[in-house]
């Protein structure tokens, strides 16, 4: 049976679709070549170690899973993350509606204030890292957290709905060392409705 590999997904818009927040460039780079690495980085490993099992042969299994775990997470959120943006004004920006707004209110008490916290994790984030809106399905609450290096602080069991990259490859060439201008400019682009779709699958 030939290994299943990861394959780079498309982009739901073209480069140029997210300007003037996201500009073609940055987007191309970010998309072609930092995802890219991450979708290569780990379909080498699953071959590494589907041939070390094939040829019954010893790997460093800490480090390479620790590795493996870096690709996965990154190819995972970068793919969420593209989806949950859209074109300014086409998708992109406005108020979350639904059963994703009621939860917002419920949880932060408004928009304004869940929007507020989710930038400041974004902006505060420590090093490379994302802002990441996860569901907990024990107590059904929206839970803003905080990822490391794609692997760290990954709670167990809670899907994922909503991510914003703030490594530095995702807004350098735009936004320079402004993150928080990045990050206030995300707004204008989130695509709620993915969003919205993203809670009611989990
Ligand atoms: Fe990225």
């Amino acid at each position: 049976m030939p290994v299943k590999l990861y394959t780079l997904p498309e982009l739901p818009y073209g480069y140029k679709d997210l300007a003037p927040y996201i500009s073609e460039e940055q987007l191309k780079l970010h998309h072609q070549k930092h995802h890219q690495a991450y979708v290569t980085g780990a379909n080498n490993l699953l071959e590494k170690l589907d041939k070390a099992r094939k040829d019954n042969i010893d790997l460093d299994i800490k480090s390479t899973l620790k590795e493996l775990s870096f690709h996965l997470g990154g190819n995972k959120l970068h793919t969420l993350f593209w989806k949950n943006m859209a074109p300014s004004g086409k998708g992109g920006g406005g108020e979350p509606s639904g059963n994703l707004a009621d939860m917002i209110i419920a949880e932060y008490g408004s928009v304004a204030r869940f929007k507020k916290e989710f930038t400041q994790a974004a902006v505060s984030c420590e090093g490379s890292g994302w802002a990441v809106l996860t569901v907990c399905k024990t107590n059904n609450r929206l839970d803003i957290i905080q990822v490391e290096k794609h692997n760290v602080n990954f709670p167990a069991g809670q899907p994922v709905i909503m991510v914003l990259d703030v490594w530095e490859h995702a807004y350098y060439m735009d936004y320079k060392n402004d993150r928080a201008k990045f990050v206030e400019n995300f707004w204008n682009i989130v695509n709620w409705n993915e969003v919205n779709q993203a809670l009611s699958k989990t």
